[in-house]
């Protein structure tokens, strides 16, 4: 009888656990989506080895992507490929044929292959060429040390098919191992197992063992040196900005606790940032164990090191539990933004997280108005289909995608939200989900358990806010506004209202002045304050983008606003600065700054600028 038992609960145990691979059976789950010409459910890349070559003379990368393939009887496998040179591809070791169909200015070619059913490695032999989006490479003179060159990439959203051709959805998954040769003096490091010291031949080997969406695949090589802040922290940066960056982000460790105290176990064993140059076209990017990282935001007061714990908390929303398609996009961010305030509120208090959730506020007040005649695009959920994924990346995902999340824990009382979200993270470990199964495991693990009714598709699906929106209350904004008001009426500020302030408080200052301020007022400010030289890069960008408005310099551009422009690629800072320019009919000033800054932007900030400023490079 007890054999018999043991028997049944062996076959139980089989019976379970074929089940769950069933589930994670790479061909079983994808759902269709626009941005990839991939056909994963015939035929899907499940590992990856990639032996390269950084070459810095031709700003050309070359070698060969590897894949281990499950294929379901399909005779080809279709992957991803922009820009790039295939020069031979083999299946098991032996030459098959390819074809490169139609280009799409969005998607670029889809890369067919010939396979037989028992194929079960593929092998495409690629060049980079000097069109390649994701990569952007540098000149000694572009970066913190101007002794080397450097080069980093971006793949979210669909870049990185411009450097590998690979099935470039986030639904994919994959783990990679890396043979990178560089220059003998440099340093490669990517979002996987990296080495703390440089090798004297410039190969370096990696390997990422969990898996992975593509457009987490990614690698930096520059002159850059690490230092630890823990046993599982650390900071990869060019030496001149290495201690800088080390005090900046001392707080690292106990970030990585907090968020495991709200969540669970950090699922990457590391957790590091690689500071990069001032080009990097966003403020961070959550490349697993490996997070990219704008020097913009080392102030040497640790003031904008929320950041940090945004990335970070990608570890669980976008890493761990990914959005599956980027229509899905507020999956990844709004859950990140949520995530990111609460690990704020942990270390620093609910005041500091409040007066970052009421920036938030304002940035989703005007990213509204801004999107008023297109309230399509301030749904949760999005319809990208022949568009570019990066038109649908606004403060609507972050912004709103926050607010709903506040206002649905609000609603439930933080307990039950935290343990929600905490199961939601590890019941999804490693797979992707979109909005649909969202709601489906909402409703059924939160709200119709708690008997709650909650409108969620009013949120998700409709434009716009809803009527029950989570109020943010910050008692030092307040009275930021009330100094601002007071200002306006009596021209007159007492500085020492101002001690003490933090650099959020700053923004919020800068950011209210009434739309009439006068020149003269603006004038007092900036005398009195002497923000135009502000060294906190945010309080320099909204301080510039109110001296456009008001036109503090008349028909002289500032030299700051210049410089600024020409070293700084953060898309949102150069973004907001231009922007502001347009509105206020100086269009020409910004196309005399931008003609020559371009060229030490990365394509990402490039594309958005020409498209907002009607430049042609051509
Ligand atoms: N994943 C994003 C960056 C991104 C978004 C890259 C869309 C490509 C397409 C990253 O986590 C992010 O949100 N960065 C923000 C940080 C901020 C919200 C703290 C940024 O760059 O400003
Ligand atoms: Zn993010």
């Amino acid at each position: 009888m007890k054999t018999l038992t043991s028997l049944f609960s062996c076959a139980l145990l089989l019976f379970i656990s074929c089940k769950n691979t069933k589930k994670t059976d790479p061909l079983m789950t994808y759902i269709e989506e626009p941005h990839s010409y991939a056909k994963p459910n015939k035929a899907v890349i499940t590992h990856l080895d990639l032996d390269i070559n950084v070459d810095f003379e031709t700003e050309i990368i070359s070698g060969s992507a590897s894949y281990l393939i499950t294929n379901n009887d399909a005779s080809e496998i279709i992957l991803d490929s922009k820009f790039l040179d295939i020069e031979k591809v083999q299946a098991d070791g032996k030459d098959t044929n390819f074809t490169l169909g139609d280009f799409d200015e969005i998607l670029g070619n889809p890369l067919t292959i010939s396979i037989k059913k028992d194929t079960k490695q593929i092998t495409v032999f690629y060049k980079t060429t000097n069109k390649t989006e994701a990569l952007q490479w540098l000149k000694p003179q572009q970066t913190a040390d101007k002794k080397a060159p450097f080069l980093f990439t971006q793949g979210q959203a669909i870049l990185t098919r411009t450097w590998i051709p690979i099935q470039d959805s986030p639904q994919i998954r994959l783990t990679y191992n890396a043979k990178v040769q560089v220059p003998a003096q440099l340093m490669a490091v990517m979002s996987a197992e990296n080495p703390k010291e440089k090798t004297p031949d410039g190969v370096y080997h990696f390997k990422m063992k969990q898996p992975i969406s593509p457009y987490l695949i990614a690698i930096a090589v520059g002159d850059i040196a690490y230092n630890p802040i823990s046993n599982r922290t650390g900071i990869y940066a060019e030496p001149s900005l290495l201690d800088k960056a080390v005090y900046e982000f001392s707080d690292m460790e106990n970030m990585v606790a907090s968020a495991e105290k709200l969540y669970g176990k950090y699922a990457w064993e590391q957790f590091d940032v690689i500071v990069l140059p001032p080009s990097f076209p966003f403020g961070g990017m959550e490349n697993p164990r490996l997070t990219f990282a704008t020097p913009t935001v080392i102030t040497g007061d640790k003031s904008l090191t929320s950041l940090i714990a945004h990335e970070l908390a990608h570890s669980w929303s976008g890493n761990l539990v990914t959005n599956a398609t980027w229509d899905d996009f507020w999956l990844n961010e709004g859950f990140t933004v949520y995530f990111e305030m609460r690990i704020m509120e942990a270390l620093y208090g609910k005041d500091r997280a409040n007066m970052l959730a009421r920036i938030g506020r304002q940035d989703l007040e005007e990213e509204l108005e801004g999107f008023k005649d297109a309230p399509e695009d301030t749904k949760l959920k999005l319809d990208l289909k022949g568009r570019n994924p990066d038109d649908g990346m606004n403060s609507i995902a972050y912004d709103k995608g926050y607010l709903f999340l506040r206002t649905l824990e609000e609603s439930v009382g933080r307990e039950k939200f935290d343990a929600f979200l905490k199961s939601y993270f590890q019941s999804h470990a490693f797979s992707t989900t979109n909005t649909e199964k969202f709601i489906d495991y909402l409703n059924e693990n939160l709200l119709d358990k708690n008997g709650i009714t909650f409108n969620t598709a009013e949120w998700i699906y409709e434009p716009g806010l809803p009527e029950n929106q989570a109020i943010i209350v910050s008692d030092k904004f307040e009275k930021v506004e009330k100094t601002v008001q007071d200002f306006v009426k009596t021209n007159t500020i007492d500085q020492a209202i101002t001690t003490g302030w933090t650099p959020q408080e700053w923004v919020h200052f800068v950011r209210n002045f009434p739309e009439d301020m006068s020149v003269e007022q603006i004038k007092t400010l900036d005398k009195t304050f002497n923000l135009t030289n502000s060294s906190n890069s945010y309080i320099a960008m909204v301080w510039y983008e109110q001296a456009i408005n008001h036109d503090y310099h008349g028909n002289n551009i500032d030299k700051n606003i210049e410089v600024f422009l020409t070293q700084v690629g953060r898309r949102w800072y150069v973004s907001t600065i231009y922007k502001a320019f347009k509105n206020n009919n100086k269009t020409d000033e910004a196309l005399a700054i931008y003609k020559y800054a371009r060229k030490n932007y990365h394509s990402v900030t490039a594309n958005t600028i020409d498209d907002m400023l009607g430049y042609n490079p051509e």
